[in-house]
C-alpha cells in the first residue's frame, strides 16, 4: 500500500475538492447544531421566523452532518483509498468525477434550501422531496459505477477489505434510497408527494431505511476509513485480516434486520420487534470484533499516539464506536427502550456515535490527507491538532453525559405515579427539569465547534506553508513551518 512515485498518477484533484467540502460542511453542520441546541435551551432563539424555527433547522443540521459532512468525507476517502489499494486511476475520467462532486453538492444545497422553505417528505433522514430524490439517484449510480469500475480494473489481485466496506455502503444506500422513496407525486410541478406505503408498513420501511443509514452510511463507509488510515498512519498491518473478513460479512448480514428496534411498543407486530431486538443484540459481536481489530492494529506502535494527533483521533474514534455499539444493543432491549425511547438518551447515543466515531475518524483522515494531498512535510502545527483533540473530547463528554442524565430523568419522570395512580409530573415539568442539561449540551457543542475551527485554521496554514518540493532546495537547518 505504499504511495511511491512509480505508481500510476491518481486523480487527486477530485479528492482535494471533497476534502474542502468535508471541512466546509463540517463547520456548517456543527454551527447549525449549536443553533438548534440553543433553541432547545432558549426558545426565543427561534427568532419568531418560519425559516429559522427548530422544525426547519433540525433537518438542515442532520443532513448537513450526515450527508454533507459525512458524505463528502466518504466520497473523498473512498476515491483516495480505492485508487491506492487497486493501484489504478479512477475509472471514468475527470468529467465524471467532477459530475459526482458538483452533482452531490447541488443536491445538498437544494435539500437544505427546501427544508428552510418548509418542503419535506416528513421521513427522518429522507426529507428531500421526489425531484431531489431522482437527482440523487443519478449521482449515486454514477458514483457506484466509478467506484466499482475502479475495483474491476485494479492492478492488484486482491480487493483490500476497506473497499469491501465501501462497496457495501454504496450498494446498500442505493437500495435503501430507492426503497424508502417510492412515492406518488401530487403533480409534476409540485414538491409534494405521498409515499406508496402507509401506516405501520410505512413506518417499518422508514426505519429499515433509517437504521441502515446508520449501519451503512455512518458505519460501513467509516469502517472503510478505519481499515485504511489506522494501518497507514501507524505503519502496522491490520491486526487480523481474518477478523476483518468475518467482521464485514457478519456486520452486513445482521444490520439489515435491526430496523424494528426503532418501533418498539408500536403497532408493529410483536414478532417483528423481537426479531429486530435479537439482531441488534447479536450486532454487538461483529461491532466489537471490528473495534478490537482496529485498536489492536496499533500493537507495537502505541507510542505514535503521543506524536501523531491524526492517529489519536482515529483510535479514539474506534473507542467511541465500541461505546456506541455497546449502548445501541442495550437500548434495543424492549424494556430498556420503554425507558429510553422519546428521551434525550437517544440523542446522547446518536452523538456518541456521530461526534465520537463519525466526526473523529473523519478528523483523523483529514489530518492525514491534507499534508499528503498538498505535498506538505507535516501539519502546520501538531500542537494545535492536539488542542483540537482535547477541546472536542471535552465537548463530547459534556454533550453525551448531559443527555444521558436528561434522558433517564425524563424517562423516569414520565413513568412516575403518585399514590392515587395519577402521573406525578406534568410534561411541562419534565421540560423544565432538563433545561440545565440543555445548556451543558450547548456548551459541549460550542467546544466541539471551536475544535473544528482550530482544525480549519491549522489545515489552511498547512496548505499555505511551503511545499515539500520547495523545501528540498532549502538550506539545511531552515525551520519547517509550525513545529
Ligand atoms: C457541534 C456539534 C453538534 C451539536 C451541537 C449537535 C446538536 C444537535 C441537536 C440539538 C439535535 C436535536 C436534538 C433533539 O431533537 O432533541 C441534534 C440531532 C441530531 N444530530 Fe447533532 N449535533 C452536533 C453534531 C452532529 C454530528 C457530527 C452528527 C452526525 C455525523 C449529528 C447527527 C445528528 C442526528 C442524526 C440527529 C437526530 C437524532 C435523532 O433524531 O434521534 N450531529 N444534534
Ligand atoms: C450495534 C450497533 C447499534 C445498535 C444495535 C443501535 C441501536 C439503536 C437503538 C435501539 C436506538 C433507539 C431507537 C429508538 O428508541 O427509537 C438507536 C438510535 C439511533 N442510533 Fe444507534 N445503534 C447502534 C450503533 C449506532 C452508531 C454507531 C451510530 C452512529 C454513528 C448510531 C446512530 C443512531 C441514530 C442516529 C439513532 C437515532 C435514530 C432516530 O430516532 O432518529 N447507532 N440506535
Amino acid at each position: 500500500m505504499s504511495d511511491t512515485l512509480a505508481l500510476p498518477r491518481y486523480n487527486d484533484a477530485i479528492i482535494k475538492k471533497f476534502v474542502i467540502a468535508t471541512i466546509f460542511w463540517g463547520v456548517v453542520a456543527f454551527l447549525v447544531g449549536v443553533v438548534i441546541a440553543s433553541q432547545l435551551a432558549w426558545p426565543e432563539m427561534n427568532l419568531g421566523l418560519s425559516f429559522t424555527n427548530f422544525g426547519r433547522l433540525r433537518p438542515v443540521h442532520t443532513s448537513a452532518a450526515i450527508f454533507a459532512f459525512g458524505g463528502s468525507a466518504l466520497f473523498g476517502t473512498s476515491f483516495y483509498i480505492v485508487q491506492r489499494t487497486c493501484r489504478v486511476r479512477l475509472f471514468g475520467g475527470e468529467a465524471i468525477a467532477n459530475f459526482i462532486f458538483w452533482g452531490y453538492q447541488f443536491f445538498i444545497v437544494m435539500a437544505a434550501l427546501s427544508y428552510v422553505m418548509g418542503f419535506s417528505q416528513g421521513q427522518e433522514y429522507a426529507e428531500p422531496e421526489w425531484h431531489l430524490d431522482l437527482w440523487l439517484t443519478v449521482v449515486w449510480v454514477t458514483y457506484a459505477v466509478v467506484f466499482i469500475g475502479t475495483v474491476l480494473k485494479r492492478e492488484e489481485p486482491h480487493i483490500y477489505v476497506a473497499n469491501w466496506f465501501f462497496m457495501a455502503f454504496i450498494l446498500t444506500i442505493a437500495v435503501l434510497h430507492l426503497g424508502n422513496n417510492i412515492a406518488m407525486p401530487v403533480s409534476l410541478f409540485t414538491a409534494k408527494s405521498y409515499n406508496i406505503a402507509s401506516g405501520v408498513q410505512n413506518a417499518m420501511i422508514q426505519w429499515w431505511y433509517g437504521h441502515n443509514a446508520v449501519g451503512f452510511f455512518l458505519t460501513a463507509g467509516f469502517l472503510g476509513m478505519m481499515y485504511y488510515f489506522i494501518p497507514k498512519a501507524s505503519g502496522r498491518p491490520v491486526y487480523s485480516y481474518r477478523i476483518s473478513i468475518v467482521h464485514f460479512w457478519s456486520l452486513v448480514f445482521m444490520y439489515i434486520w435491526a430496523g424494528p428496534h426503532h418501533l418498539h411498543w408500536t403497532a408493529l407486530p410483536d414478532w417483528t420487534q423481537t426479531l429486530g431486538m435479537a439482531f441488534s443484540i447479536m450486532l454487538w459481536m461483529p461491532s466489537w470484533g471490528g473495534m478490537i481489530n482496529g485498536i489492536m492494529t496499533l500493537s507495537g506502535a502505541w507510542d505514535k499516539l503521543r506524536t501523531d494527533p491524526g492517529l489519536r483521533f482515529s483510535v479514539t474514534a474506534v473507542g467511541f464506536y465500541g461505546m456506541a455499539t455497546f449502548e445501541g444493543p442495550v437500548m434495543s432491549i424492549r424494556d430498556v427502550n420503554a425507558l429510553s425511547h422519546y428521551t434525550d438518551w437517544g440523542i446522547g447515543h446518536v452523538h456518541s456515535g456521530a461526534l465520537g466515531w463519525v466526526a473523529f475518524i473523519t478528523f483523523g483522515a483529514m489530518y492525514y490527507l491534507v499534508p499528503v494531498l498538498w505535498k506538505r512535510e507535516d501539519l502546520y502545527s501538531r500542537k494545535l491538532a492536539s488542542w483540537h483533540f482535547w477541546i472536542s473530547t471535552l465537548g463530547i463528554v459534556l454533550y453525551i453525559t448531559s443527555m444521558w442524565v436528561a434522558g433517564i430523568m425524563q424517562g423516569l419522570m414520565w413513568r412516575a405515579y403518585d399514590q392515587f395512580g395519577f402521573l406525578q409530573y406534568s410534561f411541562a415539568e419534565s421540560v423544565n427539569a432538563v433545561h440545565p442539561y440543555y445548556v451543558i449540551r450547548l456548551l459541549g457543542g460550542v467546544l466541539f465547534l471551536t475544535g473544528m475551527l482550530i482544525m480549519v485554521y491549522n489545515l489552511i496554514m498547512t496548505v499555505w506553508s511551503p511545499s515539500t518540493d520547495k523545501r528540498v532546495t532549502m538550506p539545511a537547518g531552515v525551520a519547517l513551518a509550525g513545529e
